[in-house]
């Protein structure tokens, strides 16, 4: 696929309600990483992309004292509303002191481009010997819609009319950046996560691909949906289990050295 510079970021929207109704397996799929955090009472922890704060939720119910952060006003809304303290932030340009025993990250990073100043950030973060907790997408997720969507979008002629908007790294890839950002490594793990949807495709696509249904006319995005979900229908639908998305996670455990 051909990229260049004047190619349009894709532009990312996040609203509590639909995420609400479409995406809450995203937070109940990561309770394994609540037990990774162990999070202690009195412990100051931030949630990086908090999204509606379901988990942020989780973290302060153990007793900690939990912040959420996100880029997205109408999220950090939603997680205030649950009574927990949450600031609009870009995770590229995290403002922290010291302050946090511990990190928790689920389902963000991969909207994150610039891992590197993410991490640096992160790490500006964390107190010595605090602990980031991680979880995002990594090489090969979604591979099978990204490449119906690249399709479609090249029947089209728009499929350099948006960049590709996530970061998939490699186990290896992200190792070493967490490695020259300072953190020890405890554990990292790649593995593949087929993962049923609570709905239709075309709602998944609502949720988390509508960067790519904003570049075309408003009049094609239905037919635009249609032919993605066509295409995939033989792959990723089953006729029990319904819908199931080809994710792939990249979990991780560090300690800022
Ligand atoms: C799939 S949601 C995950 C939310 C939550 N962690 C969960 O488990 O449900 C991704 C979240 O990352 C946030 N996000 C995306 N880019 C971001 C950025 N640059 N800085 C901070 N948050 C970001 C989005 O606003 C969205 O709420």
């Amino acid at each position: 696929m051909v990229r260049n510079k004047s190619i349009a970021k894709a532009k990312q929207r996040w609203f509590a309600d639909r995420y609400a109704q479409n995406a809450q397996f995203v937070s109940q799929m990561a309770y394994p990483l609540i037990e990774l955090l162990n999070p202690k009472k009195g412990e100051t922890i931030l949630d990086l992309g908090c999204g509606n704060g379901a988990l942020t939720k989780l973290i302060s119910q153990k007793g900690a004292n939990v912040i959420g952060v996100d880029a997205s006003e109408d999220q950090i809304l939603a997680t205030k509303n649950l009574g927990i303290t949450a600031i609009v932030m870009d995770g590229h340009k995290l403002a922290f002191r010291p302050v946090f025993d511990a990190i928790l990250t689920n389902a963000a990073l991969h909207w994150m481009t610039a891992p590197i100043d993410v991490l640096s950030g992160i790490r500006h973060a964390l107190k010595p010997s605090g602990r980031l907790i991680g979880e995002m997408g990594g090489i090969g997720n979604i591979e099978k819609i990204t490449s119906e969507i690249y399709a479609s979008l090249r029947r089209r002629g728009l499929e350099n009319h948006i960049e590709f908007p996530w970061y998939f790294p490699s186990q290896k890839e992200y190792k070493t950046h967490l490695e020259n950002q300072g953190f020890y490594v405890k554990y990292i793990n790649l593995f593949s996560r087929p993962t049923p949807l609570p709905g239709h495709f075309s709602d998944w696509m609502d949720t988390f691909a509508e960067c790519f249904l904003l570049v075309l006319p408003e009049d094609d995005r239905a037919e635009f949906k249609k032919e993605v979900t066509d295409n995939l229908r033989p792959d990723l639908f089953d006729p029990i289990k319904g819908w199931v998305a080809d994710y792939v996670r990249l979990r991780f455990s560090a300690v800022r050295r």
